[in-house]
C-alpha cells in the first residue's frame, strides 16, 4: 500500500486543524495510508529527529518578525523547527513539496516562508491556504497530492 506522510507545524492551531481535515480527505479518497507528524510534538517531546521512508508533504505558516517583505521583515521567528526536520539526513529528498498557510492582509508576506522553503530545498510551493482553510482548499490540496502519490 502507498504511504503519505504529512508534516507540518502548527502554533496557533490553523495548520493543524487543515492537516486533519486533509488526512480524512485523503483516507476517504484513497486507500493511501496517512500518517500525521507535528514537528512542534517531536521538539516538545524531545523525540529525535529520524529520517522518513515515504514522500511526504510539508505544511508550513508563515510568521515573520515584522516589516514588509520585499525590502525587510523576512526572517522566520517561529516555525524553524520544520526546516530543521526537512533538513535531517536528506529527508527533503522525499519532499514532494510544501503548502504554505498564511494571512492575505500581511501582503507580499503572505505564505512567504513556504516559498523561502520551495528557494532552499529545491521543491515546489504545492499551494497557499489562508487560515484554516475552506473545504474547496481541501479538495484542491488534497488532489494535487493524491495526484502527486499516482505518478510516484
Ligand atoms: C506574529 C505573527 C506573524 C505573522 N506573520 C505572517 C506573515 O508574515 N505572513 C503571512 O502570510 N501570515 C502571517 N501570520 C499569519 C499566520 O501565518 C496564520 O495565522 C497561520 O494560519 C497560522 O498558522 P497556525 O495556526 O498553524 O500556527 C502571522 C501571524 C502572527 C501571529
Amino acid at each position: 500500500m502507498k504511504k503519505i506522510y504529512l508534516v507540518y507545524i502548527s502554533l496557533s492551531g490553523n495548520t493543524q486543524s487543515f492537516v486533519r481535515r486533509l488526512a480524512s480527505y485523503l483516507q476517504f479518497q484513497s486507500d493511501i495510508e496517512v500518517e500525521e507528524i507535528h514537528v512542534k510534538d517531536l521538539v516538545k517531546q524531545a523525540i529525535p529527529f529520524y529520517t522518513l521512508d515515504a514522500p511526504y508533504v510539508a505544511f508550513l505558516p508563515t510568521y515573520l518578525e515584522g516589516g514588509n517583505g520585499v525590502d525587510n521583515g523576512d526572517t522566520e521567528i517561529l516555525t524553524n523547527p520544520l526546516g530543521d526536520f526537512i533538513a535531517y539526513e536528506g529527508n527533503e529528498q522525499f519532499c514532494l513539496g510544501v503548502v504554505g498557510f498564511g494571512n492575505r492582509n500581511f501582503n507580499h508576506q503572505y505564505c512567504l516562508t513556504a516559498k523561502q522553503y520551495s528557494q532552499r530545498f529545491g521543491f515546489s510551493v504545492l499551494d497557499e491556504v489562508e487560515l484554516r482553510g475552506l473545504n474547496n482548499d481541501i479538495e484542491r490540496v488534497g488532489k494535487k497530492i493524491l495526484e502527486l502519490v499516482a505518478n510516484k
